[in-house]
């Protein structure tokens, strides 16, 4: 055991407010401290959450009295703070992505072999219950071998605006043209933990933006990026074949991430809105089943009647708690009464990660897992760069072999189940 957690929040935006409460919750948690470059922001957050332990930077608090260092910071910058949070001895729980560069990527993953430490990435799409339903099936060989599947993130860049500008100023559309596939891990993570497998090539094409915004293109953004949208063909170390789209530009609201299809040489999952189908091929007969009612949430089934349904379900009401397929059954008591969001993923990311640096075992978003989901992201957009060269990805391989993996449905108790994808 490792002991209870001494967490520091680095950056104090808009997204770290959903998480504070769940970590100060957390059994595993002893006590939480706050820093932001933005003092007024810190400042505000700290009374908010009552919060007594301020830090006037980063650089600070990992001097301080803290073991663990939680990044919220805008997702182009999670990389060096991570690498300086492990070179300076602290867990590490970061918002996604796990980092923008394979450098630095490669750097973390070298970090926590060396060093030991937890480093577990919060990805709201590998606790779906799209993403937990399909790698249950698959895992459990009911739907035979994976063969292919699709996962995409639509995030359309109106309903961006004022996340970039609120951290952005005047310079916010040369952060906000970031490549899409920079941001790789909600589509990645979700086809390639259910597919139970990584990605070893990559091919991929880029929708170049024309848009009156003026946000993507070359000169307007810190990347020089065409590209509001991205599709990417990945080949599968079990040799399946997975299409993930990062879409910036979409007429499209929710769901924002969802697998759309998970195919296997016995069984397959398709998905449409609040549809949710399980075919499987019993000799020549295909046999479906409507698996929507373990799928959506209870709010999205006791409303499915209702005439304006669709209207409500596409923007978005209804989605933030979880859904039967979510086993509540293994988090801390502590959380009955607090807030969720993004599926009903909040609490599973924290609770693991907490589990995970307090037992010393890997979490499901382990380092070498957060790398596979990132990598193909950063080969994407090289490819869409390239005009759809197929590129080798590469791999920073499993967990070392003597380091238990965290079973969390099981709370501390190993099962000996594989959490890992590999
Ligand atoms: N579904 C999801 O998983 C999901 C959803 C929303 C946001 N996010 C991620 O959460 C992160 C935070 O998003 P947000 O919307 O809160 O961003 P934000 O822009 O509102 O806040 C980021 C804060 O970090 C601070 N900051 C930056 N560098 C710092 C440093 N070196 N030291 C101290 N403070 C620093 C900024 O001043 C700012 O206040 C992003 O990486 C984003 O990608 C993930």
């Amino acid at each position: 055991m490792s002991g209870k957690l001494k967490v520091g929040f680095v950056g104090c935006g808009a997204f770290v407010k959903n998480f504070i409460p769940l970590f100060k919750a957390h059994p595993y948690v002893e006590s939480v401290a706050v820093t932001d470059l933005i003092k007024e922001r810190r400042d505000e957050i700290a009374q908010k959450f009552e919060i007594k332990n301020v830090y006037d930077s980063f650089e600070d608090m990992l001097k301080g009295d803290v073991n663990t260092i939680a990044i919220f910071v805008q997702r182009q910058l999670h990389g060096p703070l991570a690498i300086a949070a492990l070179e300076a001895g602290k867990h590490v729980y970061s918002a996604v992505p796990m980092a923008s560069t394979p450098e630095d990527i490669a750097k973390i993953v070298e970090l926590v072999a060396k060093t030991r430490l937890t480093y577990s990435m919060g990805e709201t799409g590998y606790y779906r219950p799209c993403s937990v339903f399909c790698r249950t099936k698959v895992l459990s060989g009911e739907m035979g071998d994976f063969v292919y599947g699709e996962a995409q993130y639509n995030h359309d860049m109106r309903h961006f605006y004022k996340s970039y500008q609120r951290s952005g100023g005047e310079e916010w559309k040369m952060v906000a043209g970031i490549p899409p596939m920079l941001y790789p891990t909600h589509s990645t993570s979700m086809i390639l933990s259910s597919a139970c497998s990584y990605a070893l090539k990559v091919a991929a094409f880029g929708y170049e933006d024309h848009h009156e915004d003026e946000i993507f293109g070359k000169g307007r953004n810190y990347w020089d990026n065409p590209h509001s949208n991205t599709s990417a063909l990945l080949h599968l170390k079990n040799r399946g074949i997975a299409r993930i789209s990062e879409n910036r530009r979409i007429g499209w609201y929710s769901p924002q991430s969802y697998v759309t299809c998970c195919c296997g040489t016995e069984g397959s999952y398709e998905s449409s809105m609040a549809q949710h189908t399980y075919v499987r091929l019993k000799g020549m007969d295909a046999e479906p089943e409507d698996v929507s009612a373990i799928l959506n949430t209870p709010a999205m089934e006791e409303h499915k009647n209702e005439p304006e349904f669709l209207k409500n379900l596409a923007n978005g009401k209804w989605a933030n708690t979880t859904a039967p397929i979510q086993n509540i059954a293994r988090l801390p008591e502590e959380y009955k009464d607090q807030h969720d969001g993004h599926g009903g993923t909040h609490k599973f990311m924290v609770d693991d990660f907490c589990k995970a640096a307090y037992t010393g075992k890997l979490s499901p978003t382990n380092a070498w897992v957060a790398a596979r989901f990132n990598m193909p992201g950063l080969y994407a957009h090289k490819s869409a760069i390239r005009d759809g060269e197929c590129l080798d990805i590469p791999d920073l391989g499993d967990p070392p072999a003597d380091w238990a993996m965290l079973d969390p449905d099981n709370d501390l108790a190993a099962s000996g189940r594989k959490h890992v994808i590999g």
